[in-house]
């Protein structure tokens, strides 16, 4: 059965490029192989917010250790939801720099130029998280 959990999380140092390679390469290694999917967005105000499809199980498992990870803190869930299809399917781990989007597209959901991913109701960022693929934000 496949399920979608979207989180928001608060970098616990500077989201530096190495921060964010050493995530990516460990997420396109490994969630091949546990049939997992998504997005991690890299927000204004040293935020993440990530979105993960996959198998229940396989999406619980990875949710309870990036809880544990240390290099992100308040780490909160902002949806999950039970699939009949999945959305971000072509991405072992898609990236997006929320610092180099379009103010447009931020302000299409967020009443600050600046997105909240806390600020936001799930839902929202669902549709955030949709606006990026259909405008090919997402880098593979
Ligand atoms: C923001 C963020 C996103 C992450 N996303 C993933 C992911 O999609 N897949 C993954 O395997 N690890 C991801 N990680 C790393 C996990 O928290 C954890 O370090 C890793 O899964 C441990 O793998 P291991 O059990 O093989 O040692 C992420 C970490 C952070 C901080």
């Amino acid at each position: 059965m496949l399920v979608r959990l979207i989180y928001a999380s608060r970098s616990s140092g500077p989201i530096t490029d190495e921060v964010i390679e050493a995530v990516l390469d460990k997420s396109r290694n490994s969630n091949p192989d546990a049939g997992i999917t998504g997005v991690l967005c890299v927000c204004q105000g040293g935020v993440f917010m990530q979105v993960l499809e996959g198998g229940r199980e396989e999406v619980n498992l990875l949710y309870g250790k990036v809880l544990r990870d240390a290099r992100h803190t308040h780490v909160t869930l902002l949806e999950y939801a039970e699939l009949t299809e999945r959305r971000f399917s072509s991405w072992r781990m898609g990236r997006v720099d929320v610092n180099k989007l379009n103010a447009g597209i931020i302000l299409k959901y967020s009443e600050k130029p600046q997105l909240d991913p806390f600020q936001i109701p799930g839902g929202v960022a669902l549709g955030f998280l949709e606006e990026l693929m259909n405008t090919a934000s997402i880098v593979g």
